[in-house]
């Protein structure tokens, strides 16, 4: 990060003033109370019983974050479908935990997925599988006449996503996709801010997601890879079945990150977070281009996947965001810097928002002469930028509130601000929210991260990666976000899917 540790803290404090209330506060208000979420995004306890779900897919995202994280007064988990003998039992366990020992093991196992779509008990299917199922097992669910709610990214390809959504009509079942940023109450308070003009206006946009794999684990030695896990040895037992699953090899059923095949890439898997926010902070618009370089310029194995990638995309009103996602260094983490005419508002790691005021010329001067007079006093070095700075910022009245929707806002955040420290990066949130709108269907709401918002999440993502993968530049088209259109970008070329190092030669197409 271009700014020292201690500028960043102090600014985080200074938001922390902004949205009215201290940053221990802010810190506890978004989770544990039912109401926080609710609070922040339009909705209420639930009438009646919570919403019968079955999941498929009790892996890391399944069971850390679909059934860990699941809000049992909204959503009841009452059946779960899994391949993996090591997954099937890891989702026992998440649900032991979550419910209890009795009550957890009351949770059906399905072996076949379509027997527990048959279930008329379940309401709404969870998908936490890999990327290149979604499409269909969520088509499949929502014909048997369920609500799905299915993990980012949306679908493998923009073809698949178009289905999704239309089934979901046909069906007139509720479609929701876990981009679980709609539902932070750090980005409501960050979007509600740079609405309100606290930045002014933003012309560019740094996102990034950044960790360091060349780090060997200090216990085997070896770098480390959360794409390539250990292949556990009870899965051993389905080896010679996987291919029933349409797996080439056990290898590919757990690394199917690494394959193009089976997943997207890190513009699929992390990129497509940090779009769809930046999208929001630029005032819900569509891009108009991006252009994009990568490679497997790290890793030496036989996967396809790129551990380097980097696009720019413009947006209307000559708005540009850079992206990059790389393997090779973690100084920064994950975030968002949101560059405005009048400050800097800056997201990392779904943890921390923090703000810069930008600073006035003239101001700057007669602050720097007076800076450097103290320091000359003092002997020390002058400091009149972090002054600055502490003067612009702009504080509220106590009790105003900054976020998202209603006038008793303050009070409520204010009494749920109470009861925990962590922030829920809205996993909890996006499920109550689900619950909510399949039981009080007379309210009009609907998932904030609905099929047609996924559709434009994976557009964008998937849109970037034919353009790093083509080394190219591509102009979106308004028919690639219409269900009913068959137009999507162009696909992945196969011989640009071989590993490779980063291109050399940058060409201009555009895209029919
Ligand atoms: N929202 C987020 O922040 C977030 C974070 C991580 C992962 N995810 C998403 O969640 C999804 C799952 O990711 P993960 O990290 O849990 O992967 P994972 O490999 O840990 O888990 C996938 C599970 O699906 C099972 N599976 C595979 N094919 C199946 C099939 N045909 N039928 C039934 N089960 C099948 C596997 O056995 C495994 O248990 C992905 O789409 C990923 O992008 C989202």
């Amino acid at each position: 990060m271009a700014v020292s540790r201690e500028r960043f803290e102090r600014e985080k404090r200074n938001l922390s003033r902004l949205l009215s209330f201290n940053r221990r506060d802010f810190m506890r208000a978004s989770v544990a109370v039912p109401a926080m979420g609710a609070v922040y995004f339009g909705y209420r306890e639930l009438k009646g019983s919570p919403v019968r779900a079955g999941i498929v897919g009790t892996g890391n995202e399944g069971c850390q974050a679909m059934i860990d994280q699941s809000p049992p007064g909204y959503l009841e988990y009452v059946a779960y479908h899994d391949i993996r003998p090591s997954q099937i039992a890891r989702g026992r366990r998440a649900f032991q935990t979550l419910y209890g020992q009795t009550a957890g093991n009351k949770v059906k196992f399905y072996d076949k997925y379509s027997e527990m779509l048959a279930d008329p008990n379940i309401e709404v299917i969870v998908i936490a599988t890999p990327l290149w199922t979604h499409a269909k097992l969520a088509v499949e669910a929502l014909k048997a006449g369920k609500h799905v709610f299915c993990e980012k990214l949306m679908a493998h390809n923009i073809t698949d996503a178009k289905a999704m959504v239309r089934a979901a009509d046909n069906a007139g079942k509720l479609l929701g996709i876990g981009h679980q940023r709609h539902y932070s109450t750090l980005y409501a308070d960050a979007v509600k801010n740079i609405d309100q003009g606290v930045i002014g206006e933003v012309k560019y946009i740094r996102a990034f997601w950044h960790r360091n794999n060349a780090l060997t684990d200090p216990v085997t030695g070896e770098i480390r890879d959360s794409w390539k896990p250990a292949i556990p040895a009870d899965d051993e037992a389905i080896r010679s079945v996987v291919k029933e699953y349409g797996y080439d090899s056990l290898e590919q059923l757990i690394r199917w990150r690494l394959y193009d095949r089976t997943g997207g890439g890190l513009m699929a898997e992390l990129g497509s977070h940090q779009l769809d926010a930046c999208s929001i902070f630029l005032g819900h618009v569509h891009p108009v281009s991006v252009s994009g370089m990568g490679g497997i310029n790290f890793y030496k194995d036989d996967r396809e996947a790129y551990d380097h990638v980097y696009c720019t995309f413009e947006f209307p009103s000559g708005q540009v965001v850079t992206y990059s996602s790389i393997n090779t260094n973690q100084l920064e983490g994950y975030g968002e810097v949101v560059m405005g005419t009048r400050g800097t508002m800056m997201v990392l790691n779904e943890r921390d928002v923090s703000l810069y005021t930008e600073l006035d010329p003239k101001k700057r001067e007669r602050d720097q002469a007076k800076a450097a007079a103290e320091a000359g006093k003092s002997g020390g070095e002058p400091d009149a930028t972090n002054k600055q700075i502490k003067e612009t910022v702009k504080l509220p009245k106590p009790g105003e509130a900054t976020m998202y929707s209603a006038a008793s806002l303050g009070a409520a955040a204010a009494a749920a601000a109470k009861s925990s420290e962590v922030v829920s990066r809205g996993y909890k949130e996006e499920l109550e929210h689900f619950a909510y709108c399949i039981r009080h269907p007379g309210e009009g709401q609907k998932p904030r991260c609905d099929g047609r918002v996924g559709l434009a999440d994976a557009v964008m993502a998937l849109a970037a990666n034919v353009a790093i993968k083509g080394n190219t530049r591509i102009e979106f088209k308004d028919s690639w976000y219409d269900p009913a259109s068959p137009d999507v970008p162009d696909p992945v070329p196969a011989d640009k899917s071989l590993a490779r190092s980063v291109p050399v030669r940058r060409r201009r197409v555009s895209v029919s």
